[in-house]
C-alpha cells in the first residue's frame, strides 16, 4: 500500500453506525496528524435514507464524546465502492452477507468486520435504531476501541 488509505463504513441505514464510525475515526486520524493521507467515508446497504442526516440520538450521542457528525448526509452503498476504497469495514454480519453478495459478483475490496480490528471480543455493532439510549453508548464504545486497532492497521501498511 501507498502513504494514502481509504476507509468505507457500511450499515444499514447510514444514520446511526456508519456515520458515527465515520465521525470517531476521523477524529482519530486526525489527532495522529494523517488526515491528508486517510479518506473516510461510510454509506449504508438500504436507500431508505438516502439524503439524510445522522439520528438525532446518534449526533447528539457522538457530540458529548466531541465528535460533531451533524453535516454527513447517507447515501447507499455501490459496486464501485469495491474499487474505490482500501478498506471496506462493515458493522454486522447481515452488512458483510450483503456486500460479500456485491463482492462475489464484482471484484474489489473484500469487506471485513470492523469490530475485528478491536480486541473486545464483540463481533458486531448492533443496531441501536429501534432501542433505547444505552445503545448508542455502546455503539461508540465499540467504535471508539476498533477504531484505534484500525488505524493502527493502516499505520503499519503506511510505514
Ligand atoms: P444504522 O441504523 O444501520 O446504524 O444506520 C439503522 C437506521 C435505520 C434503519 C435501520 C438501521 N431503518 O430500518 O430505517
Amino acid at each position: 500500500m501507498s502513504k494514502r488509505a481509504s476507509v468505507l463504513f457500511v450499515c444499514l441505514g447510514n444514520i446511526c453506525r456508519s456515520p458515527t464510525a465515520e465521525g470517531v475515526f476521523r477524529k482519530l486520524v486526525e489527532q495522529a496528524g494523517l488526515q491528508e493521507q486517510i479518506h473516510i467515508d461510510s454509506c449504508g446497504t438500504g436507500n431508505w435514507h438516502i439524503g439524510k442526516g445522522p439520528d438525532p440520538r446518534s449526533r447528539e450521542a457522538a457530540g458529548n464524546r466531541g465528535v460533531d457528525i451533524s453535516t454527513l448526509k447517507a447515501r447507499q452503498f455501490t459496486e464501485k465502492d469495491l474499487n474505490i476504497f482500501d478498506y471496506v469495514v462493515v458493522m454486522d454480519r447481515q452488512n458483510l452477507a450483503d456486500v460479500k453478495d456485491i463482492w462475489h459478483q464484482n471484484g474489489g475490496t473484500k469487506p471485513t468486520l470492523f469490530l475485528e480490528y478491536g480486541h473486545s471480543g464483540v463481533t458486531e455493532v448492533p443496531d441501536p435504531y429501534h432501542g433505547g439510549e444505552d445503545g448508542f453508548e455502546q455503539v461508540l464504545d465499540l467504535i471508539e476501541e476498533a477504531g484505534q486497532g484500525l488505524l493502527q492497521n493502516i499505520q503499519g501498511r503506511m510505514a
